[in-house]
C-alpha cells in the first residue's frame, strides 16, 4: 500500500520548511493542497512552490470551505479523503500539506480520521511543521513560557466566557482565529486590564507579515484570517 504523508510546511516563510518535508515534497507523486474555496490559492502550496516541481508532479487542490454547518464541512472532508484514497490504491504515495503543523488546527485532521475508516491498513506518516505560534513568538520576540507558567491556547471564536477564564488562569493565552471576533476579543483585554499586554501578529513569515502592540488601532478594521493575539501576561 502506498503511503499518506502529513506534511507540516510552516506558517509562510519557505525557509521554515524542515528538510525533512523538503525531501517528501521533491519524492512524491502527488501532492494535495488545502484551499478554502474554488477559485482561491493554496496558501499552503504557495509555500512549497520553490520546492516542487508542477511539470513531474500531480498537484491537487482540495476544498475545504470554512463553515460552521457539520454537514458542509462533512461532505468536503468526504469528498477530499475518496481522491486521496484513488490515488493510494493506485500505488501512488500522496503528501497533504498543511500550514504550520499538520495537527494542530488543520482540516488534514478530518481527512485523515476519515482515510482511517476507508483504509484499514493505511500507512501514515506525520512531518511535524512550524507551527504558527511559534513563528508570531518568534517574530513578535515574545517568550511563551518560562519556569512554571501555564500557557493556553485557544481559537477565539469560542463564548467570550471561556477567553474570560483564560485570561484569568494562564500566563501566556494565544487566541487564534481572531480576525472575526476582534473587536470583541479587545473589549475582554480592556475589561479585564491586560490590552497593553496583548501582541497581535498578521501574516507572519510572509512579505505581508503586521506586528502590531497598540492593538486597539485594529478596532473595527478588516482582518486577515491568517492572525492570532498572544497575550504574556510577565514581563
Ligand atoms: C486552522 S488554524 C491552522 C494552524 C496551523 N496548523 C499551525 O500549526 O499554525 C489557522 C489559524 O492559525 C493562525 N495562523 C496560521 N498561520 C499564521 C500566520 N502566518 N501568521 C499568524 N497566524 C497564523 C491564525 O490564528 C489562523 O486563524
Amino acid at each position: 500500500m502506498a503511503k499518506l504523508y502529513g506534511i507540516g510546511v510552516g506558517p509562510g516563510d519557505p525557509e521554515l520548511l524542515t528538510l525533512k518535508a523538503m525531501r517528501i515534497l521533491q519524492s512524491v507523486p502527488v501532492i494535495c493542497a488545502p484551499k478554502s474555496n474554488y477559485d482561491s490559492d493554496s496558501f499552503a502550496l504557495s509555500i512549497v512552490e520553490g520546492v516542487i516541481d508542477k511539470a513531474r508532479q500531480e498537484i491537487i487542490p482540495l476544498v475545504f470551505p470554512m463553515s460552521k454547518d457539520k454537514e458542509v464541512t462533512k461532505k468536503f472532508w468526504d469528498e477530499s479523503a475518496k481522491i486521496i484514497e484513488g490515488k493510494l490504491n493506485a500505488g501512488k504515495d500522496v503528501a497533504c500539506i498543511s500550514i504550520g503543523d499538520p495537527l494542530f488546527y488543520s482540516t488534514f485532521i478530518y481527512v485523515l480520521e476519515n482515510l482511517k475508516e476507508r483504509l484499514k491498513d493505511l500507512a501514515v506518516e506525520i512531518v511535524p511543521g512550524v507551527s504558527s505560534i511559534n513563528a508570531s513568538s518568534a517574530a513578535a520576540i515574545l517568550p511563551l513560557a518560562k519556569a512554571n507558567e501555564r500557557v493556553a491556547v485557544l481559537p477565539a471564536t469560542y463564548e467570550k466566557e471561556r477567553i474570560r477564564n483564560a485570561l484569568k488562569d494562564y500566563d501566556t493565552i494565544i487566541l487564534m482565529k481572531v480576525n472575526k471576533v476582534f473587536d470583541d476579543v479587545l473589549a475582554v483585554l480592556e475589561e479585564m486590564g491586560l490590552k497593553d499586554k496583548a501582541v497581535f501578529i498578521s501574516r507572519c513569515g510572509t512579505e505581508e507579515e503586521r506586528i502590531v502592540r497598540d492593538i486597539e488601532t485594529l478596532k473595527g478594521k478588516e482582518l486577515d484570517y491568517l492572525s492570532m493575539i498572544i497575550v504574556r501576561k510577565q514581563e
